[in-house]
């Protein structure tokens, strides 16, 4: 891989679309937020954490990704958590974000939905200030708790109006498919929510095809088991539907074996709007700009394919249509001025 390559990822303009503040929480801010609240780590030191990210599949990443949740307790630590992605994201040159975050792993442990949101949103904020990274925030569903937990998360949402953009499903997906959240989805489409839905990451594409046609999903998260049906690639194509794809993690959850079978190019060339993302950053060995660079490495892709997924990032956002194209003007001019 060239150094000017990740020079140019680097200060391209990009938006980020499917990544859970959560996946954000580094070992190093895992053992000092242990510390500050007194909890007890199943690690001895930062290089057993990292050894111990080895994972198998989508499930055995969730085990440790929800373990490591349990130092979230206080505002204050939702703000450090994602004030230290932001600042990441500044470094990046992420212009604006759409980050998720899983309520239910917190409320579930005693945490008030209040607490998790405030300090987020503080952060969001101050980001917004401070770098002007714009964002709209998502708050996912845990598909593998019963549908009545989403639908009382969806309520305590209320309080926070439109601060709450849209809302996602996330989790072990295989054996839980769409349908079952049906009605929470209708709930949240009549409150006015955008939607989104993880679909096609572990789970067949019938269940991508679930997330379009029954919870209303206006992009996919992951989705790239779309490739198996082609009935399904050409529907997606033509109605432009975004799929959020994350080469890093689907190669650390062995969805690929190796980087250079990874499909995104495939997607590309199939006429589909993709975009690049990082997804649970701190457990799959990189943030945005590695992602564009690792699957340009190993895929071929030009500067011109990398500029073509950015400005894609701002097309597939929840930004209004000035913002996004007041965005997509700034990729094309970086590219053009491109000296790196
Ligand atoms: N939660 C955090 N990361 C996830 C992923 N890659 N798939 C499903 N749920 C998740
Ligand atoms: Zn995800």
């Amino acid at each position: 891989m060239s150094a000017d390559l990740r020079a140019f990822a680097l200060g391209l303009p990009k938006a980020e679309l499917h990544l859970h503040l959560e996946g954000t929480l580094e070992p190093e801010m895992m053992f000092e937020l242990a510390e500050r609240n007194r909890i007890e780590l199943p690690y001895a030191s930062l290089e057993d954490a990292r050894a111990a990210y080895d994972f198998r599949d989508l499930q055995s990443f969730l085990d440790l990704y929800y373990a490591g949740c349990a130092v979230l307790i206080e505002e204050e630590d939702f703000y450090d958590l994602t004030w230290a992605y932001l600042v990441r994201a500044a470094r990046e040159n992420i212009c604006h974000v759409e980050p998720f975050f899983d309520p239910q792993t917190h409320t579930d442990r005693g945490i008030l939905f209040g607490t998790v949101i405030t300090g987020i949103l503080r952060a969001l904020e101050d980001a917004e200030d401070r770098f002007g990274i714009t964002y709209k925030l998502i708050m996912s569903f845990l598909r593998d708790r019963p549908s009545s937990s989403a639908l009382q998360t969806l309520e305590r949402a209320r309080l926070y109006g439109h601060r709450v953009a849209a809302v996602g499903l996330d989790s072990a997906e295989v054996g839980h498919p769409p349908e079952d959240f049906a009605e929470v989805f209708e709930t949240a489409r009549d409150r006015g929510y955008r939607i989104v839905a993880h679909a096609g990451e572990e789970g067949p594409p019938r269940y991508i095809k679930g997330a379009l046609d029954v919870l209303g999903a206006e992009r996919i998260d992951h989705g790239v088991r779309c490739l198996e049906d082609p009935a399904l690639v050409q529907r997606l194509a033509r109605d432009r539907v975004p799929l959020t794809v994350c080469p890093l993690s689907n190669v650390r959850l062995h969805v690929v074996e190796t980087m250079s079978e990874h499909p995104l190019r495939r997607l590309m060339d199939a006429g589909l709007v993709v975009t690049i993302n990082s997804d649970d950053p701190a457990y799959f060995g990189g943030y945005l700009t590695d992602n564009y660079v690792e699957a340009a490495g190993a895929l071929g892709l030009t500067r011109t394919d990398l500029a073509a997924l950015a400005e894609a990032s701002f097309g597939a956002s929840f930004l209004d249509d000035d913002a996004k194209e007041a965005r997509i003007a700034e990729v094309r001019q970086y590219a053009a001025d491109d000296k790196t």
